[in-house]
């Protein structure tokens, strides 16, 4: 496996994907200015000329994923001298240190929307650069570098990457946990990109070995309030607390930064998630396949992989307005794969009148733990497989009415 090593360590998308690299088998370590908030392996001294130069010969990465900029917008248009010292004349430095160290390094950038103005949307990797914005305008330069240095490299644009911890996906979650309402712009669009999703393409172009420009987001083109109002709505909060307001004309945001990444879809051959079930995943209530791969012979989806016992495994179909469960177990945990059909799904922790209710599909993974009064709504007929980690032996049935 090639050892990776991650720039900028203590970021938002540098600590997942360090994390997912891991589990995926990497050798990854990390650079940061901070030795402290996290393991961090070379300290990126600022004050030195020669940081890059001393880690990359320290590290001997035979891929370095580049993450470390000022990723605020108006910072960077405040401080443009910090933010070409940051973002520009370091990337600089990387590169340069790189073609000291070992050119068969390759090197990959995190890009992102922002390269472009904003007025059209839906841009493929062909549209013309023209960024307003001095963070947009430090991302062409340093692609442009990396574009001429003649190294290996893959160029990766993303947009609005969101996760618990992503700053647009936090203030709505936070506001809307408790009840507050948000001002979001319905006149802004962008393809925002499920954490997991991002992560788990990006080991997927590098162990394919992509290299050049691409563009890697969510499917969907969307508003940014339309996004609130989804989120509003899978959180069952009350979507009138998403309060649709028009962009002040002197605010950085883009009108329309929406990617197309059907190129990088076509590379790719993992499962892409809606906007809508990606919440369900941040919401705990689905879980995300541990591995998708999918390719001309067909496809396969990894839906358990756990150090839990399974002793029962069960097919079971259910007609259309029947009602199933209605009850809890005391030992057992359940787990369910959705074949076919749409069923709503409510649970409630035993004695709670705290209501949770999902809907769930084809292809959705869910596990249900004991002491959890489940019901099952049947929307549309279906199937499912459910798996019990203990049988449910005749005389012994470990299950009880709520
Ligand atoms: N998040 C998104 O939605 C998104 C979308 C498109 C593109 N991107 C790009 O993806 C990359 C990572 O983004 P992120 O969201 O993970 O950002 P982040 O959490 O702010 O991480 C960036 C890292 O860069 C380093 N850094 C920041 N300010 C610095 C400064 N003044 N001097 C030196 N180093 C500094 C820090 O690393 P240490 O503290 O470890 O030194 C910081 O943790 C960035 O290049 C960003 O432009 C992100």
């Amino acid at each position: 496996m090639p050892k990776i090593l991650i720039t900028g360590g203590n970021g938002y998308i540098a600590s997942q994907l360090k994390l997912d690299f891991i589990s995926n088998g990497y050798d990854v370590v990390c650079s940061s200015r901070n030795k402290l908030e996290q393991k961090c392996d070379y300290v990126f001294n600022d004050n030195s000329e020669n940081a890059y130069l001393d880690i990359i010969k320290q590290a001997q990465p035979d891929i370095i994923i580049h993450t470390a900029w000022i990723n605020s917008i108006d910072l960077c248009e405040k401080d443009n001298v910090l933010a070409d010292l940051v973002n520009v004349q370091w990337s600089k430095d990387l590169i340069n240190a790189i073609k000291i160290v070992n050119t068969d390094i390759k090197l990959v950038f995190i890009s992102s929307d922002y390269v472009f103005d904003g007025h059209n949307g839906e841009y493929t990797e062909e549209d013309e650069c023209k960024p307003v914005t001095y963070y947009g305008k430090n991302k062409v330069s340093v692609e442009e570098l990396i574009n001429n240095s003649g190294l290996k490299h893959l160029i990766i644009r993303t947009a609005n990457v969101y996760d618990h911890g992503g700053k647009f996906f936090n203030f709505l979650f936070s506001n809307l946990s408790e009840n507050k309402s948000v001002d979001v712009f319905y006149d802004t669009f962008f393809s925002p990109t499920y954490m997991r999703y991002f992560t788990d393409s990006v080991i997927q172009l590098l162990s394919k070995n992509t290299e050049g420009v691409v563009h890697l987001a969510g499917e969907e083109r969307i508003s940014r309030y339309n996004f609130a109002f989804k989120l509003a709505s899978v959180m069952g909060i009350d979507e009138r607390k998403v309060v649709p307001i028009s962009k002040p004309n002197e605010m950085l945001i883009a009108h329309d930064v929406s990617l197309d990444s059907s190129f990088s879809r076509q590379l790719l051959s993992n499962f892409s998630p809606s906007v809508e079930k990606s919440f369900q995943f941040l919401l705990g209530r689905i879980i995300y396949p541990y591995f998708t791969h999918y390719d001309k012979r067909g496809g396969m989806m990894g839906i358990v992989q756990n150090e839990q016992k399974w002793e029962e495994i069960n097919y079971v179909e259910a007609v259309q307005w029947a009602v199933r469960g209605g009850h809890y177990h005391k030992n057992t945990h359940e787990g369910f794969y959705i074949i076919d059909g749409v069923i709503k799904v409510e649970t409630s922790p035993l004695g709670s009148d705290n209501k949770n209710t999902f809907i769930v599909e084809k292809g959705d993974i869910f596990f249900i733990e004991p002491y959890t009064v489940h019901t099952f709504y049947i929307i549309k007929n279906a199937k499912w497989i459910n798996f019990l980690s203990k049988a449910m032996k005749v005389g012994k049935k470990d299950i009880y009415a709520a």
